[in-house]
């Protein structure tokens, strides 16, 4: 955005005045006094002051759901996998944060927004929004271990390293190898040590939903921006 048109939008000031403060000197790019009202600048990632207060325009924040495919990594900066906002082609995908990381191998909802308040309320345990996961295991269960597993993850459960149980959360099995577990928090790699405290491996896990949001229509590796009553449940 061409700098004058930031600084009418920022201050609220008439386009000539605009003008005078920038032919004073008293406007700033990431440190530069910089005079000239047709500057472009980027509105997010450039900082501009004015008289030492930092000026910025409302952009409006995004909220997406990614339908994460396996293979790639929740993180801002790639390591040995492509990362998911590679994904995403939105502007400036950088500036968006990750709400509830997935494991590599994981596939599923996945919530992005540069809404720092937002993202909080997501992964803030007293929400108790609900995650729906749907895992396969490596090893069979029979029906009595299955009926004492539900029993033991709906009281709670405590994980290796940890002090404190894991919330109420219910466990129900589709086979002797295929379950659903909904939980309403979430610590470090929670699902697979959640099985591995039962002798078990999880051997493929994908999160089926988050709160109402659920991947109906996205193939994987797509992503949509949500609606207003997904965003405000949280
Ligand atoms: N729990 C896990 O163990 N891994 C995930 O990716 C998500 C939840």
């Amino acid at each position: 955005m061409r700098l004058d048109k930031f600084l009418s939008k920022a201050t609220e000031l008439s386009r000539n005045d605009c003008k005078k403060i920038l032919h004073r000197g008293e406007i700033s790019v990431n440190g530069d006094i910089v005079k000239d009202g047709s500057f472009h600048i980027d509105e997010v990632n450039d900082e501009v002051d004015w008289a030492g207060e930092v000026l910025s325009v409302a952009t409006g924040n995004r909220y997406l759901l990614l339908y994460k495919p396996e293979g790639f990594e929740c993180t801002l900066k790639a390591k040995e996998y492509p990362i998911v906002t590679d994904l995403i082609a939105v502007p400036e995908v950088l500036s968006l944060r990750i709400a509830g990381r997935l494991d590599v191998d994981t596939t599923g909802a996945l919530l992005l927004s540069d809404d720092g308040a937002w993202l909080h309320r997501v992964t803030s345990p007293k929400r108790h929004q609900p995650k729906v996961y749907e895992l396969t295991l490596a090893d069979g269960v029979n029906q009595d271990t299955q009926e004492r597993m539900i029993k033991e993850i709906a009281k709670g459960i405590i994980l290796e390293g940890e002090k404190d149980k894991t919330r109420p959360a219910t466990l129900s099995f589709v086979d002797d190898t295929h379950a659903t577990l909904t939980l309403t928090e979430g610590k470090y790699h929670q699902v697979k040590r959640m099985m591995a405290h039962f002798g078990n491996k999880v051997v493929e896990l994908h999160r089926a939903s988050i709160g109402t949001i659920t991947l109906d229509g996205l193939e994987k590796g797509e992503s949509r921006f949500l609606t207003d009553d997904e965003i405000g449940q949280f």
